[in-house]
């Protein structure tokens, strides 16, 4: 598969005031998204997960230029779309191919607007006449499940699963390539979560769609993506591909969000511990393993200090941390055991780590 965006070296990082400091005042940043690098490829899903605050909504938006990089760059199709403004005409042009989903669909529209008229209003904006939106929103109507006489009740007397489908009809009106959804069906109920991750799973297939699918829980991105990316304070600090992360998950961060998922069998035993503690905050970032601070198996004076780079454990599957990286098991490719590496994993220090 070719890559639909390349995302090289992105940083977002918000100046949240200046501090005083020996020699002058210097900017207090706050690093929402931090150097990461990766492709979306084209026809894929892509699941981005993280706890609330690690910096999925800032990366999304970055994708669809919707804000500007502090560096790096997003090549969309080969285009470096983040040197474009991001009101600028040549980016307008480009915005039909690169719809979005949001996690509240009873605020994504305007209550009073009737529906009907908000989807046509988008169509015209799209460069749709009269007829042709109304027939393409009679298609996406049949496409999606949705009966036409949804379109004689007032958006108040609609239920969210009903609004998120509309979402996603108009998301899909401009016949985009790419979807982003953010936490899309974060706020519905159980067994409407399920009819729509359904919908975005038949859309993806049917039209071919590529999807960048941003969500905090696991259970949702594994039903739905083709491949994920753990996002922790702004840095990915483990990806590989859907099965591969729920069969094998190497970081101890990812470890620790799937010890926290629930369980459909609570009688079962847990190796790992779930997360304990919030997620601090990303302005004064302190050196090496931002997930350190709350790390199970953190080592003092090495992960608290360097910064862990990606190593890659099997094709397409990476992780960021100090205690995979000098694990023969593991990069001799062979299975190692569910807590890293017995003979090294747990056992790596100080010395036998190269700085
Ligand atoms: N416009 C902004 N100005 C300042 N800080 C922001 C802004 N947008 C996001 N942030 C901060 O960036 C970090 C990441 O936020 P966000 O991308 O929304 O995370 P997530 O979607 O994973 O919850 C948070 O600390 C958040 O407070
Ligand atoms: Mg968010």
């Amino acid at each position: 598969m070719s890559a639909l965006f390349e995302i090289r070296e992105l940083s977002k990082y918000f100046k949240l005031g200046t501090r005083r400091e020996e020699g002058g005042r210097n900017p207090l940043l706050l690093k929402a998204v931090d150097s990461v690098s990766f492709d979306v490829l084209a026809g894929e899903c892509l699941g981005i997960v993280g706890e609330s605050g690690s910096g999925k909504s800032t990366l999304g938006r970055l994708l669809l230029n919707m804000i500007s990089p502090t560096s790096g760059q997003v090549l969309y199709d080969g285009q470096e779309i983040s040197a474009l403004k991001p009101e600028s005409a040549a980016m307008k042009k480009l915005r039909g191919d690169m719809q979005m989903v949001f996690q509240n669909p009873r605020s994504s529209f305007n209550p009073k607007i009737p529906i009907v008229r908000s989807l046509h209003q988008v169509a015209r904006l799209y460069g749709l006449s009269e007829e042709a939106a109304e027939a393409r929103i009679r298609e996406l109507f049949a496409l999606t499940g949705l009966g036409q006489d949804i379109l004689t009740h007032r958006n108040d007397e609609l239920s969210g699963g009903q609004l998120q489908r509309l979402a996603i009809v108009r998301a899909l009106i401009p016949g985009p390539r790419f979807l982003m959804a953010d936490e899309a069906v974060s706020a519905l109920d159980v067994s409407v979560r399920a009819q729509i991750l359904e919908l975005f799973r038949d859309m993806q297939q049917r039209l071919g769609l590529t999807v960048f699918f941003v969500s905090h829980d696991l259970s949702v991105v594994e039903y739905l993506c083709d491949r994920i990316l753990v996002l922790y304070l702004g840095k990915i600090l483990e990806s590989a591909p859907a099965d591969e992360l729920f069969a094998r998950p190497l970081h101890p961060y990812t470890r620790s969000l799937l010890a926290a998922r629930p369980r459909a069998y609570p009688e079962e035993v847990r190796e790992e511990a779930p997360l304990a503690g919030e997620i601090p905050g990303a302005v004064d970032l302190p050196p090496g393993c931002r997930f350190s601070s709350r790390c199970p198996e953190m080592v003092p004076g090495l992960c608290d200090f360097v910064e862990p780079a990606d190593t890659e454990v099997s094709p397409g599957h990476k992780v960021a941390c100090h205690l995979l990286r000098h694990c023969d098991k593991i990069e001799a490719g062979g299975a190692p055991e569910q807590k890293g590496c017995e003979e090294c994993g747990a056992s790596v220090g100080k010395e036998k780590v190269e700085i």
